[in-house]
């Protein structure tokens, strides 16, 4: 059992959670049945869609958290954006669209849904990310019986989680893969080394700690703990093994040596996050405008279509700096490797 009881599970591991494809409901099971501890991805899912994979995963009996994120309305510079579709059409002519230049600001990601989905059938543990809801949806979230983490990025976020009342934190280090958590996404990110930002939160609050952000191997697990973290969260380690939903292209993208660096970039979505550096981000990285979530529906059929076609150079390949040691296989050989010599 871990050390504060914050989540049950026999091994100091925390499968994180990744929206978009990569967290399955096997990847869960695979993740809980080696002794670490699951999270479903709930962002971009629809209420029903997040309602069949907890049906699903409690089928396998233990333990597991729901993710879900905090977004509501982000504005945008419209003549910035306005400037920025005009740039990414011409990408999109390769594919034969047409991008839609009106931008949509307000995208609640189905909250409301969620929340009530998760009060009247409550899950052991939920997590947000991208901010905070209102205090009395946390109590209300703690009072079904679920434990409440925020993600949170700096110490002052740590205290207005404190503050609104979350049971622990998951402490993400800008080595992480994917979206950064910041409550502030146009606020250009301080590199902060994840075992760093424990320190720091843990000087600001007091509450268990989950840390995630550039994890590679045993070595930077045991570095977290001893840094007082009571669980590590790994999600680029889970990337590329058989559970992962993470696309063909996205899984092979992650072992070619033709990709030789992460950075993070707000030109896929508005929003700050880490990935493999490719074609789109060079050609656009320095025009795009923040403003999540305008620029995430502004690009997001390029994107599908850049899937479809397998197309790394279009692509947003999420992945944190550790990206190298994302090994194949199975989920449960990388928690076994993560957590040798404990
Ligand atoms: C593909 C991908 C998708 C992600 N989606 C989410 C998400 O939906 N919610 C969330 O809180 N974090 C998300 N993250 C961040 C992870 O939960 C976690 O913080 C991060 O993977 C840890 O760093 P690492 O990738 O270096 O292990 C995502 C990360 C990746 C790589």
């Amino acid at each position: 059992m871990l050390r504060s009881g914050l989540l049950e599970a026999s091994l100091p591991v925390v499968g994180a959670p990744m929206a978009g494809g990569p967290s399955t409901v096997a990847l869960a099971g695979a993740v809980g049945g080696a002794g670490g501890f699951p999270f479903l991805a709930g962002g971009y899912k629809a209420a029903g869609a997040l309602a069949d994979e907890i049906g699903l995963v409690r089928r396998f009996g233990g333990a597991f958290g729901v993710n879900l994120f905090v977004s509501g309305s982000g504005g945008v510079d419209e003549a910035a954006f306005r400037a920025y579709a005009a740039e990414l059409q011409l990408e999109a002519e390769r594919y034969g669209l047409r991008l839609d230049p009106r931008p949509v600001v307000d995208d609640d990601d189905h909250w409301p849904e969620k929340l009530a989905l998760l009060l009247s059938d409550p899950v052991p543990v939920v997590s947000l990310t991208f901010g905070l809801p209102r205090a009395r949806d946390i109590a209300a979230l703690r009072r079904a019986g679920s434990r409440v983490l925020a993600t949170v990025t700096t110490a002052s976020e740590a205290r207005a989680a404190q503050e609104a009342g979350v049971d622990g934190l998951v402490v993400q280090g800008t080595a992480a893969g994917g979206h950064s958590a910041t409550y502030d996404p146009a606020r250009p990110l301080t590199p902060i080394a994840t075992r760093d930002l424990v320190l720091d939160v843990r000087a600001a609050v007091d509450l268990p700690v989950v840390a995630g952000g550039g994890v590679d191997g045993p070595e930077a697990v045991r570095e977290l703990l001893h840094a007082g973290a009571e669980a590590v969260a790994v999600g680029t380690l889970l990337l590329r093994t058989e559970e992962s939903g993470a696309s063909q292209t996205h899984k092979d993208a992650l072992a070619d040596p033709a990709f030789t660096q992460t950075v993070i970039t707000h030109a896929f979505t508005g929003r700050p996050a880490r990935g493999l550096r490719n074609g789109f981000i060079d050609r656009h990285d320095a025009s795009a405008p923040f403003g999540y979530p305008a620029i995430h529906h502004l690009t997001r059929a390029l994107r599908q279509a850049a899937a479809k076609a397998g197309d790394a150079d279009l692509l947003h390949l999420w992945a944190g700096t550790g990206y190298r040691s994302a090994r194949d296989g199975s989920a449960a050989q990388v928690i076994r490797h993560l957590t040798e010599g404990l």
